[in-house]
């Protein structure tokens, strides 16, 4: 596995658009980012990484160790809009930790919510670039991250387990996600019980246990370090292709992901206040662990393998050069994604004027504006996978790891 040293993070660093951040972290170093930079404005300054999310970590082991899971599946899948009544049939105290959960925090602020909620409609043709592709893709070169979602049940079907990621980059976006009617809320809490489960699952795991670094997976810094790999990554890539965002846009935009970090069960005290306390964070939890594995690997060439199969002109060569456009050479190569040189051109020039176009700066829709057209609709149609019903894929909670 290549190992990244100095020169390595400052090169990466350069082509996430992180590099001033990236060189003020260095070298990587224990947890120092201060809470004073976060919504609370205060904390314990404990290490994330070993903080997890005791309370629905203890219920979930006791729901999988009592074969409590398809009960509780089946009770959960009714429950999709934030105003849903909450399920009968399941275990008291998980019964009791729901109906604390839906609750907003206090810092929440609807007219920030909802001016996000138009900014992610206004600016979705990007963001499902930049998550779909990016932060994705990136993910598979967060070692932590692609080792548990590799050994972990979905890992087997990673079309189902990305339209289910999908849905809960859908339910933020959408118009209502935090209002009464909207299902953000509910994705949220489902994706913590599922995450409290893999923490109790994948410590049994004899091929998860012979690669992890750690003994329990998916702490509070790991969510965070997918936090910046998404919604600060995103930040940091509309300004760099100069898409226009005003403060409040930023600010608003950010407090979505705040409100979503909380209802994952990230601590207020490691949630960034402001954008610059992100980009730091950011620099200090993502940019030096970045790394490829074997499991990385296999999962970046499953995924862009799902999307280029949707035959919709989009052949596989522009899309890895799209990926290495988006997250640079030093991790396309990691990733050993093959070269194509002519839709390497075409994006170098057809993407700026994709988005000056569609920012409204040029009054002409540019020669092969089409292709990142159909790049969009491949992507929608290998991942988001709504069904007739307009539902997306729903979460469940697994009972068992990939099996090998
Ligand atoms: C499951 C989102 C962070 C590992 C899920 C699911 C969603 C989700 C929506 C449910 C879909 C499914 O069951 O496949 C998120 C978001 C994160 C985050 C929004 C942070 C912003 C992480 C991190 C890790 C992780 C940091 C590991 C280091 C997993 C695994 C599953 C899962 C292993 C279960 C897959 C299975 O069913 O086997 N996550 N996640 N997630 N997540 Fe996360």
């Amino acid at each position: 596995m290549p190992q990244i040293n100095r020169r390595g993070v400052l090169t990466l660093g350069a082509a996430l658009g992180l590099t001033s951040a990236a060189s003020a972290a260095l070298p990587p170093a224990a947890w120092s980012w201060s809470p004073a930079g976060s919504v609370l404005g205060t904390g314990s300054g404990v290490d994330p990484q070993w903080v997890w999310d005791d309370t629905i970590d203890r219920i979930m082991a006791s729901v999988i160790q009592n074969g409590q899971v398809p009960a509780v599946n089946e009770a959960i899948l009714p429950r999709v809009d934030n105003n849903d009544p909450l399920p009968t049939g399941l275990p008291p105290e998980l019964s009791a930790y729901l109906g604390d959960a839906v609750k907003m925090p206090a810092w929440a602020d609807m007219t920030k919510l909802r001016r996000a909620a138009d900014f992610n409609r206004r600016k979705d043709t990007y963001l499902f670039f930049i998550y779909g592709l990016g932060g994705g893709i990136m993910s598979t070169v967060i070692p932590r991250e692609a080792k548990s979602v590799y050994w972990s049940k979905g890992g087997a079907d990673m079309q189902d387990r990305a339209a289910k990621t999908f849905s809960f980059g859908y339910d933020l976006s959408d118009l209502n996600a935090f209002e009464p009617s909207g299902q953000f809320v509910v994705t949220s809490n489902k994706t913590r019980m599922v995450h409290a489960a893999v923490r109790h699952l994948l410590p049994q795991s004899p091929y998860w246990k012979a690669v992890a670094e750690e003994q329990i997976p998916i702490s509070n810094a790991d969510i965070l370090v997918t936090f910046h790999s998404t919604g600060t990554f995103a930040h940091k890539k509309m300004k760099d292709w100069g898409v226009r965002m005003s403060a409040a846009d930023e600010e608003a935009f950010l407090h979505s992901w705040q409100v979503a970090l909380h209802f994952l069960g990230v601590r207020d005290e490691y949630i960034p206040a402001t954008w610059a306390a992100a980009h730091a964070q950011s620099a200090q939890v993502l940019t030096p662990i970045l790394a490829v594995t074997p499991e990385g690997r296999e999962l970046a060439e499953v995924l862009l393998g799902l999307t280029a199969q949707v035959d919709l002109g989009v052949t596989r060569g522009f899309l890895n050069e799209f990926v290495r456009y988006t997250l640079g050479n030093e991790i396309a190569d990691w990733l050993e994604l093959r070269r194509d040189y002519a839709s390497a051109a075409t994006i170098r020039v057809g993407w700026p004027a994709y988005i000056a176009f569609r920012e409204g700066l040029i009054p002409v829709a540019p020669a092969g504006f089409y292709v990142f057209d159909q790049l969009l609709r491949a992507l929608a149609m290998a991942f988001l996978n709504r069904g007739q019903d307009g539902q997306t894929t729903p979460i469940t909670i697994p009972d068992m790891n990939r099996p090998g």
